[in-house]
């Protein structure tokens, strides 16, 4: 089975409109072409029409979140509609910050990929585990849980259209990344969920990410492990010549 490796930039709330046009002008048409590599960058939504703009013919736009309504009386949230409107092409949801500071539960992701669904955006859904449930050899159990309420009621085409990102927590922006083996055996383990309650085609087509502390250094070994199809990168997506870096090993895995 064919994956193409997609490689997400999630800038989290960083860079203003000057820094989101310098990267944009130096990347947009320096990766690697659409039919080998997805590239997406996932800024704050107020710089979606400025990327958009200017995003080149290989570079998707993302956001890092949306609202599950229509529409309605909810002071700050994002559209689905919305990011529609702006041909934003995928949305981040139920980061482990969201989930964090903002009380996402695993309903709200799948009631927000639904909606995402709806509105022609692909969604990249995060899980992962803490470091006490990592240490209590509960990260199975936390995936389980948020796999499979993430997707419930999603039919198979939808499922193999989604991205899945295994971001363990205590990973996440502490150099400590989760060595190749770890991070392809949970996600490996996410595959396995997705063939027990969808099917094993469904579980070959979709594509599953590793996030947490990656960066130039170990994207190369991380990339060549079997279920590990991309990165959702943070810290080191924000510097327009590593993130074009990173975009180039998913080529070059492409080509071995
Ligand atoms: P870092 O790459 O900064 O660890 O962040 C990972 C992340 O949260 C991406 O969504």
């Amino acid at each position: 089975m064919n994956r193409k490796p997609i490689i997400a930039g999630n800038w989290k709330m960083f860079k203003t409109r000057d820094e989101a046009l310098y990267f944009i002008l130096k990347v947009s048409n320096n990766v690697p072409a659409i039919k080998d590599v997805e590239t997406v960058v996932c800024a704050q939504a107020p710089l979606m029409r400025c990327l958009v703009k200017r995003q080149g013919e290989n570079l998707r736009i993302g956001a890092q979140n949306m609202h599950y309504a229509d529409e309605g009386a909810f002071t700050g949230e994002i559209s689905g509609a919305l990011l529609q409107s702006y041909n934003v092409d995928y949305v981040i949801l139920g980061h482990s910050e969201r989930r964090k500071y903002f009380h996402e539960t695993d309903e709200d992701v799948n009631l927000k990929l639904k909606a995402a669904l709806k509105y022609e955006i692909k969604p990249i859904v995060c899980v992962g585990e803490n470091l006490e449930e990592r240490q209590s050899n509960l990260t199975f159990n936390v995936l389980d849980r948020q796999v499979k309420k993430a997707i419930e009621g999603l039919s198979e085409k939808e499922v193999k259209s989604i991205v899945i990102a295994y971001e363990p927590i205590w990973a996440i922006g502490t150099g400590k990344t989760a060595t190749a083996q770890m991070a392809d055996e949970a996600c490996g383990y996410i595959r396995g969920l997705v063939k027990q309650v969808v099917s094993l085609e469904a579980s070959q087509a979709i594509r599953i990410q590793y996030g947490g502390s990656v960066n130039p250094k170990n994207i190369d070994e991380l990339l060549s492990m079997p279920h590990i199809d991309g990165a959702l990168i943070g810290g080191a997506s924000l510097d327009p010549d590593h993130f074009i870096y990173m975009t180039k090993a998913a080529l070059a895995r492409v080509q071995k």
